[in-house]
């Protein structure tokens, strides 16, 4: 659920503020956030596992922006991190660094260095040469770095090919079979702590089962452990809850955690990590576009809007759907258009076949765009990005503002005269 609905003038609002509003005073392509969906996202996870220790590290990669970090900080949150420039985003937005959780195959010994300094929670090793580099930088530095090995549980988690990532093919994490040889040398170089263990299957997943299979991989992996000596506190069952786009009906946060707990029956001190993404940031976003042109051909109707690729590639890069509405529902004949924006390619869309009802100048707004939305845009064709807005009840707070055409090339130089 969020709170983004039609109200009673029949406009589409953001919780108190009417979009329309917004695009007038700050232009479009705009992104709009609520902070009441992001907190009741955070919330749904948080109470599910409410009784058992458990910790929820939102993946920051899905939306870095401060203002939505800080949102989630100021309720406890953790975080999931992928880059140094993600760690320091989360510091500078508020969060504490005793609970982050760094992931990705390929941290540079700088960025091992700088966590380390900031204390965080756990790395998030993926790879041999990896903790033997961890070892070896924290040695230096005098003190033991925390680790959790990624596990390639080879489950199918039966989504889109390029956001699968627990497949035995994928370069992510350690091969199942090959985990304990890796918990043993992680166990006895000295500067390593064994903490945790953690998987992350894909995303967008719909289907609970691959959850509960990599689950159960992972649960009797920590036995074999045990029977080593090696202690697991943590179990990190990654992110990749679904989302509803479409007509895709995801389990609730309340499902997901209640299967993992039907697990976790005999494992009452084992500390359960989330690191959701996409299921706390994708609905409690939109980006608003405006029409500029209606150009009908023989073969089809073009909608031209003043957002790009460069502003929401997900239609572009994986084919992805996402609802596009009119803030202003007019009355009269739903024309079918293909959603297109300026860029010079022929992937540049927003939506294809859709029917509604336009006029030039209408403003639309893409739903569903909160996550992986402006964290993935860029600046092709020289065009500025896009300001985020977050609205909070009446207030709408500017969370970054619209790039300025010379911030294009203010890092670029011409060769000396
Ligand atoms: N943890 C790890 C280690 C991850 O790699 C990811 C996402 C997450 C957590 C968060 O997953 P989520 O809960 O958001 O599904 N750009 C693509 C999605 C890429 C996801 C990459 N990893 C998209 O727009 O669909």
């Amino acid at each position: 659920m969020d709170y983004f609905n039609y109200q009673q003038d029949g406009q589409l609002w953001a919780e108190d503020v009417p979009l329309t509003q917004l695009a007038e005073r700050f232009g479009t392509p705009l992104y709009v956030y609520s902070r009441a969906t992001l907190e009741r996202h955070w919330h749904a996870f948080d109470q599910a596992v409410a009784d058992h220790p458990h910790l929820i590290c939102y993946a920051v990669k899905a939306n870095s922006n401060l203002g939505v970090l800080n949102v989630l900080a100021r309720l406890g949150s953790g975080f999931d991190i992928v880059s140094g420039g993600e760690l320091e985003r989360v510091i500078a937005a508020g969060g504490d660094p005793r609970k982050v959780v760094f992931s990705g195959v390929g941290k540079t010994a700088a960025e091992m260095q700088r966590a380390l300094e900031l204390g965080i929670k756990c790395f998030n090793v993926e790879s041999e040469p990896e903790l033997e580099r961890l070892n070896q930088v924290a040695g230096e530095m005098g003190v033991v770095a925390p680790v959790s090995l990624r596990i390639n549980p080879d489950v199918d988690a039966q989504t889109h090919p390029y956001i699968s990532t627990g497949l035995r093919d994928n370069k992510f994490g350690i091969a199942f079979d090959r985990a304990p040889d890796v918990y043993r040398l992680a166990h006895a170089l000295p500067h390593l702590q064994v903490v945790g263990m953690d998987c992350h299957i894909g995303s967008q997943l719909t289907a609970l089962s691959p959850f509960v299979d990599a689950t159960d991989r992972l649960l009797a992996l920590i036995e074999t452990l045990k029977a080593e000596g090696i202690t697991i506190h943590h179990l990190d069952v990654g992110g990749g809850l679904g989302v509803t786009y479409n007509d895709e009906r995801p389990p609730e946060p309340s499902e997901y955690a209640k299967v993992l707990m039907s697990r976790l029956t005999d494992y009452p001190d084992l500390e359960l990590i989330f690191e959701p993404g996409r299921a706390i940031a994708a609905n409690a976003g939109v980006m608003l576009t405006r029409v500029e042109y209606l150009k009908h051909t023989e073969h089809k109707n073009f909608a031209i809007v003043d957002a790009a690729m460069n502003d929401l590639i997900r239609p572009t890069l994986y084919q992805a759907w996402q609802a596009i509405v009119p803030v202003s529902p007019r009355e009269g004949e739903a024309v079918m258009y293909d959603f297109v924006g300026p860029i010079c390619e022929t992937g540049d869309f927003i939506g294809k076949d859709r029917a509604l009802c336009l006029a030039p100048g209408d403003l639309l707004a893409v739903r569903s765009a909160g996550a992986y939305g402006f964290v993935m845009a860029s600046n092709y064709n020289s065009r500025v990005r896009a300001a985020e807005i977050m609205v909070d009840g009446q207030q709408a707070h500017v969370v970054r503002e619209r790039e300025e055409l010379t911030q294009l090339w203010q890092l670029e130089h011409r060769l000396p005269e």
